[in-house]
C-alpha cells in the first residue's frame, strides 16, 4: 500500500494522545495542577482563519495564499466542542471564550453558543460565555450572537487613527468599522465590551492616550479598555523585547493625561491589573505578561481548532482530545484523561521568561497565537 496521505497542516504541532486513566473517578469541579492552580476557563479556537493579518499575530509574509489553513474535516464539530465543554465544566471551568483566528468566521457560530449557553456547571449555574473577535463582522452579527445567548464581547483595536489601524491590520481595514462594532455590541447588550489593545513601541504608542479618551468620551462605562504588553508569542512575529513598552509606562502616559488610581482585582486568575480614573471616567486595565507574569494563578485551559488541549499559551504540545472524541470513548474516560493532564500541568512559561531562567525548549515549535486564540 502506499503512504497514507495525511493533511500537512493536521501535523503542525506536536501532540500526543492522551492516556484514559485505569480508575475513573466522577469530577467534582476542584481539580488542581501541580501547582495548586484550578481549572476555571477554557479558551476555544473555532477557526484558525482571519481576515485580519496583524503584524505580531498573522504576518503577511508567513500567512499569504500559499499558507494551508486546517482543512475543514479537521475542525471540531459543534457538538464536540459542545461535549469537550460540558466535561470542562465538570471539571470547574465557569467561562467559556471564543476565539480564532476570527470566530465570526466560523459559519453559523450562534448554533454552537446556543448549545454552548445550555451547558450548566455541576452547581447548575450557566456558564459566562464570551467572545474575542476583531469586529470587522460584528455589527452584522451582534444582535444574533446576543440572542444565542452569548453574554459579552472583547475586540481587539490597536489604534484610533484610520491610517495607523489599517497598517496594523495590513489588510486596510477602516477603523470605523470597529468601532460601529463596538457600539452594536453596547446595543444588543453585550456588555462591559472590553477592547484590547497591544501596544508596540514606535508603532501604535501615539495611540493610547487618543484611544483612551477617545473610549472615555465617547463609548460610556460599558466600554473597558485593556493595554496588552505585545509578547514573544508563536515563532513568526519576529519579536524583540525593544518593542515591548512596559506597562508601567503606558500607564504613566495616561496617567499625566488622566489622573488614574488602583482597584482590586475582581477575580482570582485575572489577567488585568484594573485601575480607574480619578474623575470617575470609568476603569481601564494592564495587561502585563512580559513584565509582571500573571502565571502563579493562571487557570485557563485552551482548544485549539482540531481539538489539541494545550495547557499554556506558550506551550510547543497538546493533548489530542480529538483523537479521544472521535474514538471509541465514554464521557466518563475522556472526562477522567482531562483530568489526568491538568493534574499534571506545571507550564508557567512568562514566570520562568521573567525570572530569566530557562523557558521550556525542546525542538518543537511554538503554538501560535490564530490557532490557538488569545
Ligand atoms: P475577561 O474575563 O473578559 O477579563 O477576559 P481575559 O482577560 O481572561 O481574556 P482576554 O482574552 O481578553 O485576554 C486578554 C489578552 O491577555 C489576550 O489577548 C492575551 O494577549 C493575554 N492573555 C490572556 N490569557 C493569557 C495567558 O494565560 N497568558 C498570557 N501570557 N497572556 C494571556
Ligand atoms: N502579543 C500580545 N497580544 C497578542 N494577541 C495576539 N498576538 C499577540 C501578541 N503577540 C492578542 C490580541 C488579539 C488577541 C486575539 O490576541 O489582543 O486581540
Ligand atoms: Fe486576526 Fe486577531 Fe490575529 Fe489580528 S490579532 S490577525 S485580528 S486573530
Ligand atoms: Fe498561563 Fe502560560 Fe500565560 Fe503563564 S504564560 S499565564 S501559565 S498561559
Amino acid at each position: 500500500m502506499t503512504d497514507a496521505v495525511i493533511p500537512l497542516a493536521d501535523l503542525r504541532y506536536a501532540a500526543q494522545v492522551p492516556q484514559i486513566p485505569a480508575q475513573l473517578h466522577a469530577p467534582q469541579g476542584w481539580l488542581a495542577d501541580r501547582l495548586g492552580r484550578p481549572l476555571r476557563d477554557l479558551r476555544i479556537s473555532v477557526t484558525d482563519r482571519c481576515n485580519f493579518r496583524c503584524s505580531y499575530c498573522m504576518p503577511k509574509e508567513v500567512f499569504d495564499s500559499q499558507y494551508k489553513f486546517l482543512p475543514q474535516s479537521s475542525l471540531l464539530s459543534f457538538e464536540e466542542i459542545t461535549r469537550a465543554a460540558r466535561l470542562f465544566a465538570g471539571h470547574g471551568v465557569e467561562k467559556l471564550r471564543l476565539t480564532g483566528g476570527e470566530p465570526l468566521l466560523r459559519k453559523h457560530l450562534e448554533v454552537l453558543i446556543g448549545q454552548l449557553a445550555a451547558l450548566r456547571t455541576p452547581q447548575g449555574r450557566a456558564l459566562d460565555i464570551t467572545l474575542t473577535t476583531n469586529a470587522s463582522l460584528l455589527a452584522r452579527k451582534a444582535q444574533a450572537l446576543r440572542d444565542a445567548g452569548l453574554q459579552r464581547v472583547t475586540v481587539s483595536l490597536d489604534a484610533l487613527d484610520d491610517a495607523v489601524f489599517r497598517r496594523m491590520n495590513d489588510v486596510d481595514f477602516p477603523v470605523a468599522d470597529v468601532l460601529d462594532g463596538i457600539q452594536a455590541a453596547l446595543r444588543a447588550g453585550l456588555a462591559p465590551v472590553k477592547v484590547n489593545m497591544v501596544v508596540k513601541r514606535g508603532t501604535n504608542d501615539d495611540q493610547i492616550v487618543p484611544l483612551a479618551r477617545h473610549v472615555r468620551d465617547h463609548c460610556g462605562p460599558g466600554v473597558v479598555l485593556r493595554f496588552i504588553e505585545y509578547m514573544d508569542v508563536g515563532a513568526t512575529n519576529g519579536w524583540r523585547m525593544d518593542e515591548v513598552l512596559p506597562s508601567a509606562q503606558v500607564r504613566e502616559r495616561l496617567h499625566a493625561v488622566h489622573p488614574l488610581l488602583r482597584l482590586d482585582a475582581s477575580a482570582p486568575g485575572e489577567t488585568a491589573e484594573r485601575w480607574r480614573y480619578a474623575d470617575g471616567g470609568g476603569e481601564v486595565g494592564f495587561i502585563s505578561s512580559v513584565t509582571q507574569a500573571f502565571c502563579g494563578d493562571c487557570n485557563r485551559a485552551r482548544l485549539s481548532t482540531e481539538g489539541k488541549l494545550f495547557l499554556c499559551l506558550f506551550a510547543s504540545r497538546g493533548h489530542d482530545l480529538r483523537a479521544l472524541l472521535r474514538g471509541d470513548y465514554s464521557d466518563a474516560q475522556i472526562s477522567a484523561a482531562i483530568g489526568q493532564i491538568w493534574g499534571e500541568r506545571e507550564d508557567r512559561y512568562s514566570e520562568l521568561r521573567g525570572q530569566g531562567g530557562a523557558v521550556p525548549q525542546d525542538g518543537t515549535r511554538r503554538v501560535e497565537m490564530h490557532y490557538i486564540g488569545g
